[in-house]
């Protein structure tokens, strides 16, 4: 089963309940979750190898660590996905970014493909999928299945705000995926918004609405 972080520090928090702010400007909007994604990449890559190297400070010789060469892949799901990509990348800047897109269909809130483009390499990557919000978990999934079809199998997935259904679906289809949030909430209702979420993210992001 898949792990889940609940990344809860303050400044997540704080930064979180202007994001859900429905009277947030889109520019507000857009920078918070810009600051959050920074502050979530630096819990995500916790765990990101280190190796040995030798340093000479002025004073003496010093054994210190850097990041080991493990290559980093951001996938945002277009469109609400690219609203972190940037903030994740100030701490990660070599990381590579493939995106996929996909839309929900109102009626169905199935998830429907419309692009992929991802790095070359992209199965010897390790992979974090990005998304504000995890409602069904529908598109988390067929992003995730879209991964592994192309042989990728070290996948991550970060959200702002998932929904328990959304969690449960995710562990259930991708048990190998740990999942990192800054928030679940309480539950979904009947047009798939999650309660009390902060909305349409993409419309938000992107004041389209
Ligand atoms: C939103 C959100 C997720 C998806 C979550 O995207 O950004 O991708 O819904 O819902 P799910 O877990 O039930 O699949 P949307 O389909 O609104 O597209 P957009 O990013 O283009 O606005
Ligand atoms: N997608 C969103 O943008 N918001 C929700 O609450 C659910 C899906």
């Amino acid at each position: 089963m898949g792990k889940v972080f609940v990344c809860d520090h303050p400044l997540i928090q704080h930064k979180l309940t202007y994001i859900r702010d429905e009277n947030t400007t889109t520019k507000d909007f857009r920078e918070l979750v810009d600051e959050v994604a920074t502050l979530m990449a630096y819990e995500i890559t916790r765990d990101i190898p280190l190796e040995k190297v030798q340093v000479r400070t002025p004073v003496t010789t010093a054994e210190c660590r850097v990041i080991s060469g493990r290559m980093l892949g951001l996938i945002p799901i277009l469109r609400a996905g690219l609203g972190m990509v940037d903030g994740i990348l100030k701490l990660v800047p070599a990381a590579k970014v493939g995106h996929i897109g996909l839309y929900r269909d109102p009626d169905t809130l199935e998830p429907v493909e419309y692009y992929a483009k991802l790095p070359t390499d992209v199965q010897e990557r390790e992979l974090i999928v990005i998304d504000p919000m995890l409602a069904t978990g529908g598109s988390a999934n067929a992003a995730i299945e879209a991964l592994k079809k192309r042989g990728c199998t070290q996948i991550k997935l970060m959200c702002l705000i998932a929904a328990p259904e959304g969690v449960q679906a995710v562990q259930k289809a991708h048990p190998d995926v740990d999942l990192y949030v800054a928030a679940i909430d309480d539950h979904l209702n009947d047009h798939g918004y999650i309660v009390p979420g902060l909305g349409d993210a993409g419309d938000r992001l992107f004041g389209t609405k």
